[in-house]
């Protein structure tokens, strides 16, 4: 490049000490050698003067400000190594410097940002057309076995519309939890907060879940010391939801050669909130899945639940809804010995319970 630092501080450094010695001449009686010892001195003090400014404070900013423009190009983001950078000077260059820095920054932030959701989309698309698949194969399946003839045999009638019938069902309930999910996430369902008697909402989950429990021969208890006045400011419908999925994973994940109990617990904290926890002597959860849990379909081991029957979005739904109760759902397990799900849930106030009911009742 012809205008480099060293050929602009040349012409600088000459044009400067040809002026001062030409001023220089017209001064009567100076010697020959003042004038070259002047010319010399002012043409070196300049050149490295200019020199300095130009190459650190102005060609060196360009030159950076050039590299940058050229990653941001070519897209090469990661080429900027933004930890490198040195910000607050008071050089404006320099300043311009930053800026690009900290656009180049952001926008990386923002491209990074993209592609994780678009490998979340690709990720979620390839999850629910495998679980799709799955009830709509089996469904398919024994209808098209059916018009193929079977469906003169009255007993193999029977057993395959059954069958048909509960892979619709569950694939009723896939669609349901998805549906869910995803009205929770755009905000389409509103929560119905209402203050309301938990120990009360626990007993009526228990009522669901006895026979389930005997049948698979689970000590389904409550904690001896629940509290019985617990009185919660929440969604009583969607918190019964978080009740029925957190119990029923309890008794799904049983360990068959252990005696089996789940014992759910309630107590106010002293401070504001009510924490419940289901605890279970079950098959516990390895360390490296338990952050993954509440993710959409994640299970921790397929093969097993695909047999149990689940679809993965039980606690995916637990966490949404908590979300939306300003606390979270948090899990302590340990494989082969058992887990213990907890949350809170803000106190509410007896005197309270009906007074939402009478607000809206009021024209
Ligand atoms: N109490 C538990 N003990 C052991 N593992 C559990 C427990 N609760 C959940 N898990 C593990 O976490 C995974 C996710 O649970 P989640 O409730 O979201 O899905 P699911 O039970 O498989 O299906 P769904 O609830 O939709 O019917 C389960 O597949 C299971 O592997
Ligand atoms: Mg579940």
């Amino acid at each position: 490049m012809l205008a480099n630092a060293r050929v602009v501080a040349l012409l600088l450094a000459l044009s400067v000490a040809v002026i001062t010695t030409s001023f220089l001449t017209l001064v009567e009686g100076i010697s020959l050698i003042t004038l070259i010892l002047c010319f010399v001195l002012s043409f070196s003090s300049s050149y490295i003067l200019s020199f300095i400014t130009l190459e650190f404070f102005i060609f060196g900013e360009i030159n950076k400000i050039y590299d940058r423009l050229n990653a941001l190009k070519s897209e090469n983001l990661s080429r900027i190594q933004f930890q490198q950078r040195k910000r607050g000077g008071s050089n404006p260059i320099s300043k311009i410097n930053d800026e690009i820095f900290t656009y180049a920054e952001v926008k990386q932030r923002e491209i990074e940002e993209l592609k994780r959701s678009e490998e979340f989309r690709r990720q979620f698309i390839a999850d629910i057309s495998h679980e799709l698949k799955t009830p709509i194969f089996a469904a398919q399946g024994f209808v098209h076995t059916l018009l193929d003839g079977a469906v003169k045999d009255k007993t193999v009638r029977t057993k395959f519309l059954k069958k048909a019938a509960k892979s619709l069902d569950g694939l009723d309930t896939l669609v349901q939890d998805l549906l869910t999910i995803s009205q929770m996430e755009t905000g389409t369902i509103k929560m119905q907060f209402s203050h309301f008697n938990l120990y009360k909402l626990i007993c009526e989950v228990f009522d669901q879940f006895e026979s389930k429990a005997d049948k698979k021969d689970i000590q389904l208890m409550m904690d001896a010391n629940i509290d019985k006045e617990a009185f919660v400011y929440a969604d009583e419908e969607k918190i019964y939801r978080v009740l029925l999925n957190l119990i029923s994973n309890a008794l799904k994940y049983k360990r068959e050669e252990e005696a089996s109990f789940v014992t759910i617990n309630a107590q106010r904290t002293g401070d504001g909130w009510v924490e419940v926890n289901v605890a279970d002597n079950g098959v516990g959860i390895p360390k490296e899945d338990i952050m993954r849990i509440f993710e959409r379909f994640y299970r921790v081991d397929k093969s097993r639940s695909k047999d149990k029957g689940g679809t993965g979005l039980g606690l995916s739904i637990v966490k949404h809804v908590l979300e939306k109760h300003n606390s979270n759902i948090k899990v302590i397990s340990q494989v082969g010995k058992g887990s213990v799900f907890y949350f809170k849930l803000k106190e509410g106030k007896p005197e309270e319970i009906g007074m939402e009911l009478e607000k809206t009742a009021k024209p």
